[in-house]
């Protein structure tokens, strides 16, 4: 049996390959689990894996599951209170995303400082569960620690990073121009489809959290080009190298 992780990992579109390099690896299907659910998006399987990475104990979710695949947030967010009951102590999550400020280019890796809550449902609504309070602080939810360390390593490692505010939206659309703009005028640097609800939880459970987007598509004006799934997995698959090495050298050092 491995040891007791004290960090976890989603390995969100663009990370799943890291699962391949976590040593001594213990595997538990989420079929398996009670009440987990089971993820259905092409390119994400669904385990969890128990083993080492970066020299550290870890579990990872290797498949996450999407609100707008039609699960409730509860469902969405149920494997964080799994691994707040297992005594994780830091989230790292990744995901893919379209870059709605005009300096990102596609590949980019954007470090998460912030994020909007675009999402119909807040993952809190509903009876209070007492691993924080009723009405959580959300003016610190990405670990400034995390984030330094992040730019130490990127800068070591010649990783090119960019910062930006995170919206997520219910999807599964990929936004119009006029939402691109929108979100963009709101603040937003980039727009996903995840992420958000996990990071909620995981923070009303005292985990600290980091979080990183692959820039896989462009909602600027005059770069916006038709969006496939297919183009956000290869644009993700080709930043994937760089996300592993700094994601690795994160859990190594914190
Ligand atoms: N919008 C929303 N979700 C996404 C995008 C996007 O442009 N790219 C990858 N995931």
């Amino acid at each position: 049996m491995p040891n007791k992780p004290l960090t976890a990992i989603i390995l969100g579109t663009g990370l799943g390959r890291l699962s391949e390099k976590i040593e001594q690896p213990l595997c538990i299907p989420y079929s398996s689990i009670p009440n987990f659910p089971v993820s259905t998006v092409d390119g994400h399987s669904g385990q969890l894996i128990f083993g080492k990475l970066g020299g550290k104990d870890i579990m990872a979710m290797d498949g996450r599951f999407h609100y707008y695949e039609g699960y409730s947030m509860k469902e969405v967010t149920y494997p964080i209170r799994v691994m707040y009951e297992l005594g994780i102590k830091t989230l790292l999550v990744s995901n893919a995303a379209g870059g709605t400020n005009p300096s990102f280019r596609i590949g980019d890796i954007m470090v998460i400082t912030d994020h909007i809550n675009y999402m119909p449902e807040n993952p809190l609504y509903g009876q209070n569960i007492p691993t924080g309070p009723r009405f959580p602080d959300m003016g610190e939810v990405y670990d400034p620690d995390l984030l330094e360390l992040a730019n130490t390593i990127a800068a070591e490692k010649k990783i090119k990073l960019k910062h930006g505010v995170y919206l997520a939206t219910q999807g599964p659309t990929y936004e119009t121009p006029a939402e691109y703009r929108m979100f963009a005028h709101w603040g937003a640097d980039a727009v996903g489809m995840s992420t958000v609800p996990e990071v909620i939880v995981a923070h009303h459970c005292g985990i600290r959290c980091f979080g990183v987007s692959i820039i896989t598509d462009l909602g600027v004006n005059g770069k916006i080009v038709k969006v496939t799934h297919e183009d956000v997995q290869k644009a993700a698959n080709e930043a994937q190298p760089r996300m592993a090495a700094l994601m690795e050298e994160i859990i190594r050092r914190s």
